[in-house]
């Protein structure tokens, strides 16, 4: 959740600093600060409470500047955001700056046992931990090395750490430990650089190096030596070949609407090279390329939020396309329940960051119990990537609001071309080939929308001031009920809670009254009258109803309070359409709430802790 940027330069580093922050913001933003070497070889901590634009103001007088700097933009775990809990922590003696990111599970172990020792701490992090152990076992007599040895092996949890020291004022030091997300490491013929994320180091690196699980590194500007705690770890830099991505709002006002409105240019770029529109043939060989498809008998899906909604509704898709079983989980969930996975299981996690803790783990133990896995997920080189070996790339481009819309676009999409996929291996006798010719037609349907959003502008103002929503939907809406709901939640910060409605007389009718607007996704199609038949219920009992429909005709006007309208196309394509009208109902509620749309509040785009 946390982002974190090292440099060792020929020139001055703070402002190197400042635009690796600045780029890894969407990993946190309660707080954010830096450490550097300054010319009497004397650590300057310079860190504030807030954003980044925040730290700026504070610090514009400040003059401190080095050859070699740690940075930090903090999503907080452990301790309030505040001046005092932002990254850089110093240790007791001020002679070690630490950044981290993760949780340190045995921190109160750790802590009790360094008071008992006369340590004081002064931050309500479990960082501080980090930065006094390393330094107690330097007052115990070992090299510094071997004090981070010592205390990657003494902490439990997940941790990714830079470390600057006084002593060795021009040494970067770092390890990682567990799934906290990348600790990635670039150089150039000025510099060294880490960052947490590829896109970052890729600004200012040519060749790069990935540091692992249980590895540490001393960086200084003539070299990198990495070990695993027992002997030194021979790495190759690889080869930095992509450009940097330049990422604007072009003219529109938040990342997010903008993100919405490449969705259509999105899709349309998820079938280059995939599907064949002529043929009504999918090709995805080179992307399992690894894999034996033909094998496959029953599939595991696997994500959080988003990504868990796209799981869901996919299930639904593949088992109806494909005809192959699906299971999905929430990846947490995964993770901790011993789960039983049947010979010829393929594991599909899902993860736009392809960082996120509780799918790397839910995947590391597929890859312990040796289970096929592709992966789907937006970033290249992601720790996500290197655990499946195999990948679908979303080709979304970085999605910066930090809720997600084209990758979860770009996710369902890529699902349902691999429920073609594996129907077409596996000679599913079904006729498809109006599916393809309606599926071809989806991105102008978004755009659709899109240009008719006014509608959907005043309706989110009309409702702007409820505070409880419910989102219904049947069938493959049902997930886009759900995805409608936290999409409401994360932006408006308002409760709303999506149900497949057949659930609703099974207790949530008992919220229903005059101030509770229903959102009820329904299409044309099997769930059409069972849909009908709920709004009626609500109805009755004076709930506020509005509809997401591609069927207006198919419904009595004095049966709902409010419309929005889609095309109408195959009931099992019509989440792609749904998707987007609840995008903008989330999206213009927010606005007409005067919320932080790109980041609201204690999110963050990158859940590296579990
Ligand atoms: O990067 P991931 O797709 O693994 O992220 C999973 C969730 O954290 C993410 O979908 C989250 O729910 C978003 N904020 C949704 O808008």
């Amino acid at each position: 959740m946390c982002g974190i940027v090292g440099n060792i330069n020929k020139s001055l580093v703070k402002n190197n600093l400042i635009e690796g922050l600045k780029k890894l913001e969407y990993r946190g933003y309660d707080s954010v600060g830096i450490a550097l070497v300054n010319n009497n070889k004397a650590i300057d901590i310079l860190k504030s409470e807030g954003k980044i634009d925040d730290f700026l103001s504070k610090y514009k007088d400040n003059k401190s500047d080095g050859q070699i700097g740690i940075g930090h933009t903090r999503w907080a775990t452990h301790g309030i955001p505040s001046d005092n809990n932002a990254h850089p922590i110093f240790d007791y003696y001020k002679t070690l700056a630490v950044v981290h990111n993760g949780i340190i599970e045995n921190y109160l172990e750790i802590k009790t046992y360094l008071q008992s020792k006369g340590y004081e701490f002064v931050t309500d992090t479990d960082t501080e931990c980090i930065a006094n152990l390393i330094s107690s076992y330097i007052k115990d007599g070992y090299s510094i090395t071997k004090a981070i040895d010592f205390t990657i092996e003494k902490i439990t949890g997940h941790a990714a750490v830079l470390i600057l020291s006084e002593d060795h004022p021009s040494t970067i030091y770092g390890f990682k430990k567990g799934f906290a997300g990348s600790l990635l490491i670039g150089k150039s013929d000025e510099q060294i650089a880490i960052a947490s994320d590829f896109q970052t180091l890729i600004s200012n690196s040519k060749e790069y190096m990935v540091l692992e699980d249980g590895e540490r590194v001393v960086a200084t500007k003539d070299g990198i030596l990495i070990s695993n705690g027992k002997s030194n770890v021979r790495k190759k830099w690889l080869p930095i070949n992509e450009d940097e991505e330049i990422v604007s709002k072009n003219n529109y006002q938040f990342f997010m609407e903008k993100e919405i409105h490449e969705q259509s240019d999105v899709f349309l770029k998820n079938f280059q090279g995939r599907v064949d529109f002529n043929k009504k043939t999918v090709n995805f060989a080179n992307e399992f390329n690894n894999l034996d498809l033909a094998t496959i008998k029953r599939i595991h899906l696997i994500g959080m939020g988003s990504s868990y909604y796209a799981c869901m509704l996919a299930s639904y898709w593949l088992e109806k396309i494909s005809k192959i079983p699906v299971q999905c989980s929430n990846s947490s969930e995964f993770r901790y329940r011993n789960p039983v996975i049947e010979n010829n299981t393929l594991i599909v996690p899902v993860s736009q960051s392809g960082e996120t803790a509780d799918t790397l783990s839910a995947s590391n133990l597929a890859r312990e119990l040796k289970v096929d896995q592709i992966c789907i997920t937006n970033t290249t080189n992601s720790e996500l990537e290197r655990i499946t070996k195999n990948s679908i790339m979303m080709r979304a481009s970085s999605e910066i609001g930090v809720a997600s819309t084209k990758t979860f676009m770009a996710t369902i999409e890529i699902f349902f071309i691999i429920a073609l996929y594996l129907s077409q291996i596996n000679h599913v006798n079904e006729d498809l080939s109006d599916i393809f010719d309606e599926l071809k037609i989806i991105p102008s349907y978004i755009d659709n929308i899109l240009k008719n959003s006014d509608k959907i502008i005043k309706l989110s103002n009309k409702y702007s001031s409820n505070n409880n929503f419910l989102f219904l939907g049947r069938g493959q809406n049902y997930p886009i009920a759900m995805e409608g709901a936290l999409k409401l939640k994360e932006l408006s910060y308002v409760h709303a809670e999506g149900y497949p409605a057949g659930e609703m007389k099974h207790g949530p009718i008992s919220l229903i009254d005059s101030n509770m607007p229903v959102i009820n996704i329904v299409t044309d199609g099997p769930y059409l009258n069972k849909m009908i038949s709920n709004i009626r219920e609500i109805q009755s009992r004076k709930g506020k109803i509005i509809v997401l429909t591609n069927c207006p005709e198919k419904l009595d006007s004095s049966w709902y309070d409010d419309i929005i309208t889609f095309d109408k196309t195959d009931d099992i394509l019509s989440p792609f359409l749904s998707t987007v009208c609840v995008q903008l109902f989330a999206m213009y509620l927010a606005i007409s709430r005067n919320l932080d749309i790109d980041r609201p509040r204690n999110l963050a785009k990158s859940v590296t802790v579990e």
